[in-house]
């Protein structure tokens, strides 16, 4: 390039995991290049979901002035009235969350939210940068060229507990984190992007007790969670509490082309969303609005996602989980996270000759995308021995092209390892 670039130009300008990611995934979904696509968190298309879809877009088409209303108006910048009521009462209603629509905002996809909440606070002013703390890593692929520099994220390593022969699971190491004067937020998916971990009750509680104890928010990360999409397999409850920022999608329903991200927070947050959003792109897309505003009221939404998406999704889970250790050769040491939610598994090889990014482009030559575990990895501080020995595995596409991908995988393992 001819022309000097800012800090932000540089930053959110450069390659990076996600654009890769999302490189990889419009390239697989538009079948222009055909692929077994076990790579990008697309969700699936689940045809009693689909059907939904199509009925609401029928009553809109029905309803006298709808399209026209909802393809000819700006919405206002914290999104459309009848939305933010049905999404504030639903959740008072089933909950007994004390919110309004003061309490709710619409961002542009909820991967925008991050961008705005994970750079909105400071830490204590005490000379040193702010930074954001992940409890938990690996973490969001996503979040890790967000927040513009000389912020950053701190982390600490995980806590692996290894589970029978094939299994492991990840713990938030409470005893190592600490909540230094230059924290500005705590930031944790639930379920976590990358590994299907449900961060507990318990664990959550004592996230949301430590934010409050230092006046600083904790930014939940809700896109696979309840109450909806629901793509969980443990028993958990969905909180919201006043030291926590939940944000919500439509994508992981089915609905990610609308672009519609929820962020439930404190009222004086909502407006400085309501006010980003404005700055950055004067109102939200307000299709995925449209669609899903009666069936928050209805409690629809709720149903399906309890009833159907989720049940889907677990099915899923198990066959993806059953067909690895089929296919997988048996004298290779591998082991997969618990799934507990998401649409993703997190495999880890412990003595994998060539990187995690090495696999991927392999995989990668011979049809099969995932994503390398590497680009989860961020904050810490040292690299951690999982770093280049872990790919994310999506289940989320057609049974026939995981299991042909896993297959093919399990292939590649057998000439690096076997
Ligand atoms: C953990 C997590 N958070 C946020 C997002 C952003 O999703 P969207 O912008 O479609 O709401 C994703 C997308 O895959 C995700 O996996």
């Amino acid at each position: 390039m001819k022309w000097n670039l800012s800090t932000f130009g540089r930053q959110l300008g450069a390659d990076s995991g996600i654009d890769s990611l999302m490189q990889d995934l419009g390239t697989a979904m538009s079948g222009s290049q055909s692929f077994h696509m076990l790579g990008g968190g697309n969700p699936a298309h689940i045809p009693a979901i689909e059907q939904v879809w199509r009925e609401r877009w029928r009553e809109i088409m029905a309803s006298p002035r709808e399209v026209e209303r909802i393809l000819g108006n700006y919405d206002t910048p914290q999104g459309s009235p009848a939305f933010l009521e049905a999404m504030a009462d639903s959740l008072a209603d089933r909950y007994g969350w004390p919110v309004s629509s003061d309490n709710i905002a619409v961002v542009n996809g909820s991967q925008s939210a991050f961008l705005y909440l994970l750079n909105m606070f400071d830490g204590k002013k005490d000379g040193t940068s702010s930074r954001v703390l992940l409890p938990l890593n690996p973490e969001y692929i996503g979040y890790a060229d967000q927040v513009l520099a000389p912020r950053a994220f701190t982390s600490v390593p995980p806590i692996v507990e290894l589970i029978g022969d094939h299994r492991f699971k990840y713990h938030i190491d409470f005893d190592r984190l600490q909540i230094t004067p230059e924290i500005a937020a705590i930031c944790v998916s639930r379920p976590t992007n990358p590994t299907g971990n449900v961060l507990t009750d318990e664990e959550m509680r004592r996230l949301d007790e430590l934010a409050g104890l230092h006046g600083i928010p904790l930014i939940v990360d809700n896109a696979y969670g309840a109450p909806f999409p629901d793509i969980i397999f443990s028993e958990t409850q969905p909180m919201w509490s006043e030291n926590t920022i939940l944000v919500l999608s439509l994508s992981k329903l089915g609905l990610p082309g609308t672009r519609t991200g929820i962020v439930v927070a404190p009222p004086e947050v909502v407006k400085s969303i309501q006010s980003i959003n404005a700055v950055c792109g004067l109102a939200n897309g307000n299709l995925g609005q449209a669609i899903t505003a009666p069936l928050l009221r209805s409690g629809a939404l709720y149903d399906l996602s309890r009833d159907v998406i989720r049940p889907f999704y677990e099915t899923k889970s198990k066959q993806a989980l059953a067909w690895l250790d089929q296919y997988l050769p048996a004298e290779v040491p591998y082991r997969i996270h618990v799934s507990e939610g998401a649409l993703f598994l997190w495999i880890w090889f412990p003595e994998l000759p060539v990187s995690s990014a090495e696999l991927y482009a392999r995989l990668k030559q011979r049809g099969v995308l995932v994503v390398s575990g590497h680009y989860f990895f961020y904050g810490l501080p040292e690299r951690h021995e999982h770093q280049d020995r872990c790919i994310r595995l999506s289940y989320a596409q057609a049974a026939e092209d995981v299991e042909a991908g896993i297959a093919i995988m399990a292939e590649e393992i057998r000439s690096l390892m076997g």
